[in-house]
């Protein structure tokens, strides 16, 4: 059995189904790119006959990513699959991962199919599939809660037509890390053809259990693929986390000798670019990532580290991307200076117009904050509510008045389309008035879900503000992120933001709207 456990991350397709995660083409595009640069053996990029969009941004996904595979979902019917290998087209590597459900729950109340017709279904699929890609990947939905005689039946079926790899999902997060590791282990010892394909597991979180789940599929069962997201993102409480995968086999290597092809130093950039995109804050407790992972705050234990670091460290944070707040760029920076800090960050501009642009918001935002680290960077070239001249609405200035027993004033100038408005308005604070402003003449009827605001850089006032939306309306869930160091300014950036991707898809519902 191969020794080199193969990282399929889902963050763009399951973790994306998490209500409110739901991801621009472009975002997603950013988000693919850097799992490429945490070097991950396969990006689920998608579910490409679920929408336009998502076939849009599976293609799109696939024509840019050169070094990892690239992935579809797909439902085991001709046209999901063929719309999955038809957004594949461009891949330089291609999966297609049909699945079906095989539980007797969801066989009898959901597909409202026999055993026997699932059996069928799931053969012609892999069949059909297997036509298109060579690179087939098979889940029997909710597994786990399936009976082993009909799994082995249809799993040696589906392996006999040409799957490639077999993903075993605990759907529902309702397995117990020594039982799912038996049931693996059974499944393959019992499946005459099962060594001819690789054996995966897919996890939920539902019991807090996924890695553990997931760990146990590998080292009891033999499984070679984890499937996982950043952050744990994803349905209910999530799956499996890939950094807690990711770094228990490499920090453990003595328990599960196995290797993984991760760029460690990508993990907290990847972090946090996914809480960043989606608006989901990652708790400071949270292993790994979370802002305390490696901060030492009782005497005892810091004294430990300063006279021996591994008295209280299993891991360098430094292997997992964290850096110290570094200043790396000021006011006098010139654009060769700031052009090249854009690439050693990973972040590809599409034109010279494009970097001009960044660099103008740069200058712009070194006049306000003396100290730019790389964060502020980041932040800055993804801020959506100004890096698309294309955008709907884009603010132009804001200026709010709020004085202690006054009611705070806000007026907004954005553009709405080619036209520049100016709108005012009084609110409970400064935040919302200025929200109210727009709404004076956007009118968008939308629901508010969420609304928070982060220091960008920790340990400073002069920190920039990051802020999220998430709005809902006509059955659509969006999130918007803004920038400032103003708060008030960030708000007003990223409440457009969320508009602009409402706006996007949904129907007018006034006539400015
Ligand atoms: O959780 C699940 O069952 C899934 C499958 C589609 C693999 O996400
Ligand atoms: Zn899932």
């Amino acid at each position: 059995m191969s020794d080199q456990l193969i990282i399929f991350d889902t963050t763009l397709r399951d973790g994306e189904q998490s209500p409110g995660a739901s991801m621009t083409k472009d975002e997603k595009l950013r988000i693919a790119r850097q799992l490429e640069r945490l070097r991950v053996d396969v990006i689920e990029a998608g579910f490409a006959a679920s929408s336009n969009g998502d076939f849009d941004a599976v293609k799109t996904i696939a024509d840019h990513i050169k070094d990892s595979t690239v992935c579809s979902l797909a439902r085991a019917n001709d046209r999901d699959i063929g719309r999955a290998a038809e957004a594949l087209a461009g891949a330089r590597r291609g999966r297609i991962h049909t699945f079906i459900a095989t539980s007797p729950l969801h066989m009898e109340k959901k597909l409202r199919m026999t055993p026997d017709q699932v059996f069928e279904q799931a053969r012609l699929a892999v069949r059909f599939a297997r036509n298109l890609c060579g690179d087939i990947e098979f889940s029997p939905e909710d597994g786990y809660r399936s009976d082993p005689d009909f799994l082995c039946r249809v799993l040696e079926a589906v392996i006999a037509e040409g799957a490639t790899t077999i993903n075993i999902p605990d759907t529902v997060g309702y397995a117990i890390p020594e039982l799912y590791g038996n049931f693996i282990k059974t499944l393959r010892e019992r499946i005459p053809n099962s060594d001819q394909a690789i054996w995966s597991v897919h996890c939920h979180n539902d019991l807090g259990m996924a890695v553990a789940n997931s760990l146990a599929g590998v080292k009891i069962g033999g499984a070679r693929q984890v499937e996982c997201t950043i952050n744990g993102l994803g349905e209910r409480a999530g799956n499996s986390s890939l950094e807690e995968v990711v770094m228990a086999v490499r920090t453990r290597r003595d328990y599960f000798g196995l290797e993984v092809g991760i760029d460690t130093t990508q993990i907290v950039p990847a972090s946090r670019m996914v809480s960043q995109t989606t608006g989901f804050v990652v708790q400071p407790n949270k292993a790994v990532v979370g802002a305390n992972a490696f901060a030492h705050a009782s005497g005892i234990h810091q004294d430990g580290v300063l006279k021996a670091r591994d008295t209280y460290e299993i891991m360098r944070a430094e292997d997992v991307g964290w850096s110290a707040n570094k200043i790396v760029l000021g006011k006098l920076s010139g654009r060769n200076a700031f052009k090249q800090r854009l690439q050693e960050l990973g972040v590809e501009m599409a034109s010279e117009a494009e970097v001009n642009a960044a660099f103008a918001r740069f200058k712009d935002l070194a006049d306000r904050k003396s100290e730019i680290f790389d964060e502020d960077i980041i932040a800055l070239v993804g801020d959506e509510s100004v890096t698309s001249e294309q955008e709907h609405f884009r603010l132009v200035a804001l200026s709010q008045r709020s004085e202690t027993g006054e009611r705070p004033h806000a007026k907004v100038t954005f553009f709405a389309g080619a036209k520049e408005v100016t709108a005012e308005a009084d609110g409970n604070g400064p935040v919302d008035a200025s929200l109210k402003a727009i709404e004076a003449h956007v009118q968008s009827g939308a629901e508010m879900l969420l609304y928070s605001v982060n220091a960008i850089t920790s340990g400073s006032t002069e920190s920039q503000g990051e802020v999220t939306f998430r709005l809902q309306h006509g059955g659509r869930v969006v999130n918007g992120v803004g920038s400032d160091p103003d708060i008030v300014v960030a708000s007003a950036k990223a409440y457009l933001a969320a508009l602009n991707k409402l706006q996007g898809n949904v129907e007018r519902t006034s006539a400015q709207w």
